[in-house]
């Protein structure tokens, strides 16, 4: 049942506030200022004794994974990075006793995935679950973990359980952060933005006209941009597979600082960039990069927390924690997405070649 939505995308995307919420239901802890994760299975002294973190997953979850590394990087101090799962089990990688592994995935089926998680568990490593699926294969096999709660997500292409992921990689962040050095003082910040979420996804769908304008007038590009630095390169990977997916516009995604590297030489005004503008310390260079692209004709679409003077169109963002930003960032861009495949006519829930779990190699 759609309920009154034309695709499961739409209402899924829709979903986003109430599912945040669900996220956050009964696990924050005030009195401390960290939060519990019931079914973790890693006390104190594990938790402290981790050295690494190495996070797999595929396509969006793997986006995901990236975010959440740079907040357990953050807010906890432990070195954390994502791989894809598939690229990590054939590389016969070096399994460290003192890393923690964590699988994410929405199916909880994807074979990668879980062969990776099998071939860690061989190896005598502890690895954790980033779970929508309640009892799916990887909740199985894992050592413990994190339900995402995201609710069921009938649409082939994940949006809400792509933020339910990155809130509950925010949820474990600050619980590591706690275990160590992170302070009170920034543990209740953490918490407060935390808050925040459900309020403020509600005010970037309210913004819905504007984006489906924008959609219509973007959706006559081959080809796009997206860019990002840092905090925001992940948000422009995510997007950028969003809108490839279900609109079958090229798009590629670079971090904003590698431009002048090489794809500035595709910049001109039939290719589109889509711009992530977080304001926080990296502005300024941000709007460097804006500024690059500007003086070769380049047209831009920023999302940003305030508008962009060198962008042609901006959408605002309400503001949160820094350490935060990235969960909202990518939200106006699902939605544009789906309003340029609307846009073009596309089996949106669908999308050809693609199924909603990849039990296979
Ligand atoms: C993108 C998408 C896929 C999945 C990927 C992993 O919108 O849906 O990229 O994210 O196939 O699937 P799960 O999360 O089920 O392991």
């Amino acid at each position: 049942d759609m309920g009154g939505h034309d695709t499961y995308m739409h209402k899924e995307i829709h979903e986003q506030a109430d599912a945040v919420d669900r996220a956050l239901r009964g696990r924050i802890d005030d009195r401390f200022s960290t939060v519990h994760l019931g079914g973790l299975n890693l006390d104190a002294r594990d938790a402290r004794a981790v050295r690494r973190v190495k996070i797999l997953g595929c396509g969006t979850s793997y986006h995901a994974g990236q975010i959440g590394a740079q907040m357990i990087e953050e807010l906890a101090r432990i070195p954390a990075d994502a791989e894809p799962a598939s690229e990590f089990r054939y590389r016969n990688p070096v399994v460290d006793p003192d890393t923690l592994y964590i699988a994410v995935s929405q199916s909880g089926e994807t074979y990668d995935v879980l062969a990776a998680v099998q071939e860690l568990k061989r190896k005598g490593a502890r690895v954790l679950g980033l779970v929508n699926v309640v009892g799916s294969a990887i909740a199985r096999e894992t050592d413990g973990g994190i339900y995402v709660h995201a609710g069921p997500e009938v649409c082939v292409v994940s949006t809400k359980c792509f933020t339910n992921m990155v809130v509950s990689f925010g949820l474990l962040a600050l619980h590591l952060g706690r275990t160590r050095d992170l302070s009170v003082a920034d543990g209740k910040r953490i918490i407060e933005g935390l808050r925040k979420l459900p309020g403020q996804i509600e005010e970037i769908l309210a913004n819905e006209a504007q984006i489906e304008e924008l959609a219509k007038e973007y959706a006559e590009a081959k080809s796009m941009m997206f860019i990002g630095r840092v905090r925001g390169y992940p948000v422009a990977r995510e997007a950028s597979l969003k809108l490839k997916e279900v609109s079958y516009i090229h798009a590629e995604a670079y971090p904003a600082s590698e431009l002048k590297h090489g794809p500035l030489a595709l910049i001109e005004p039939a290719m589109p960039t889509v711009a992530i503008v977080p304001d926080d310390e990296l502005l300024e260079k941000n709007r460097a990069a804006l500024e690059e692209i500007k003086a070769r004709s380049g047209r831009i679409l920023a999302v940003a927390h305030q508008e962009q003077e060198k962008a042609d169109h901006t959408i605002v963002v309400p503001k949160n924690e820094d350490e935060l930003d990235a969960i909202l960032m990518g939200i106006p861009l699902q939605l544009f997405a789906y309003y340029t495949a609307k846009a073009m006519g596309r089996d949106i829930d669908k999308p050809r070649n693609l199924a909603k779990s990849v039990t296979v190699e």
